[in-house]
């Protein structure tokens, strides 16, 4: 057999295998409940809507040609900056031109990640931070410079500190419902940061795709506009968690001289997106009530993180688990002291008690956060199933406390020989 290990490339070494897909996956195989996912159940995809929106886009036979406009549908690409436009999201100079659809989020930060991240680059992120977008910056050979959050978003004495000692190529930052913490980027802190990045010359990556599940409190500022002419931020906007994530369809926003590029690296990847998906969103969104889909998903996730909530109260808090309750997103990020080792808990909820999470370590860019972290996830999960998991949940950790104290019992009798 041959090891294919000796041709990998520097980058490949560089890739670490995603705790996220491999949680997912392990709760998929064994039907366990699951506050791993961070996107819509199935039953709140918008299927007949978009039946008839493929069925549409079919009646053009050419959607299935290669497409011409490597930037994406360009009907797809206006629509999008309107409805930013009327969220006031945009500076003035921001038109169709500027916009590159993406098949999600993701490629849209390692389109970023490939065209201006050289090895020993030095990225600041929040931290806890998404880890599917530092393993893309990882790939590229960036090194991290973590900048604690709290609940109005990243620390800015931290940052100025970072600052001092580092010279920072670019900030990324999730500013919405941060995945994982659910915190928000209050609009004063996003005023200072731009301020810091000006003087010391690093650009923003502004990953906004939980904006449109504000479950409670007034829509924030984004840092795109708030920049105004000063075109150091690129925004990252995504359909995955608002249509479906199995669309692959998101989009980005930069000035034009480096979107020309994103699209010559896209054409070396890729050649272009499917045109069909494209149109079919399209259709979708042209003939589709947004405002009211938007309002349903809110009502729907409002229930479901408060049975969450209030489950966990029930079940787990009374064994010292701590969380934070957020204004929207997916996401409930929270503590279990006095556990030894996180992921390995994991993998025994899912095995043992048919419920999984996502341990918090790998959220951390350093690796270096709290033992006991976790990332649960409401996003799937009906009210009925968030008592019955924050049941089992609670099960697991007891258990696995047992089985820890029971080890280092019989570890110091071995040590005590
Ligand atoms: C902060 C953040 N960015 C990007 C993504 C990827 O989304 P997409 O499906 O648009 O690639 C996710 C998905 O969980 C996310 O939480």
């Amino acid at each position: 057999m041959t090891d294919w290990s000796v041709w990998h490339s520097e980058k490949a070494g560089r890739v670490q295998p995603s705790v996220i897909s491999e949680m997912m996956y392990l709760v998929k195989e064994r039907r366990a409940l699951s506050f791993t996912a961070g996107e819509p159940s199935v039953d709140l995809f918008p299927l007949d809507g978009l039946k008839e929106a493929f069925n549409k886009a079919f009646s053009d036979p050419s959607v299935l040609s290669y497409h011409p406009d490597n930037a994406g549908l360009k009907e797809l690409r206006e629509w999008i900056v309107q409805w930013m436009a009327e969220d006031k999201l945009l500076p003035p100079w921001v038109s169709a031109g500027n916009v590159i659809l993406t098949n999600g989020s993701q490629e849209g930060v390692n389109l970023i990640a490939e065209a201006l991240i050289n090895p020993g680059d030095v990225i600041m992120t929040e931290s806890p931070s998404y880890p599917e977008a530092m393993g893309t910056f990882r790939k590229e050979g960036a090194r991290f410079a973590p900048v604690l959050v709290d609940k109005d978003g990243p620390d800015l004495n931290a940052m100025e500190g970072v600052l001092q000692r580092e010279r920072v190529k670019c900030f990324y930052t999730i500013v919405n419902f941060q995945n994982p913490t659910g915190c928000t980027t209050s609009d004063d802190r996003k005023a200072r940061v731009l301020e810091l990045a000006k003087s010391h010359g690093f650009f923003i990556i502004e990953d906004d795709p939980y904006r449109n599940l504000r479950l409670e409190g007034e829509p924030t500022d984004s840092y795109i506009r708030m920049a105004g002419s000063d075109d150091r931020v690129i925004y990252l906007g995504s359909f995955s968690k608002i249509l479906a994530p199995g669309l692959r369809c998101g989009w980005l926003v930069a000035p034009s001289s480096l979107a020309s590029k994103l699209v010559e690296l896209r054409v070396s990847i890729e050649i272009s997106l499917s045109a069909l998906v494209q149109r079919a969103v399209y259709e979708f969104l042209k003939c589709t009530d947004l405002k009211s889909h938007l309002e349903s998903l809110r009502s729907v996730y409002r229930k479901r993180r408060d049975a969450l909530v209030s489950a966990l109260r029930e079940h787990a808090v009374p064994l010292g688990v701590r969380f934070d309750v957020p204004k929207g997103g997916f996401f409930l990020w929270g503590e279990i002291p006095g556990v030894e080792n996180i992921y390995e808990l994991a993998k025994f909820a899912i095995l043992e008690e048919g419920v999984g999470f996502i341990p918090g370590k790998p959220f951390y860019p350093d690796g270096a956060g709290p033992e006991g972290s976790m990332r649960l996830s409401y996003a799937k999960v009906s009210p009925e199933e968030a008592k019955e998991g924050a049941v089992r949940l609670s099960r697991a950790i007891q258990k696995f406390r047992e089985i820890e104290a029971a080890l280092s019992q019989s570890g110091l009798a071995q040590l005590r020989k």
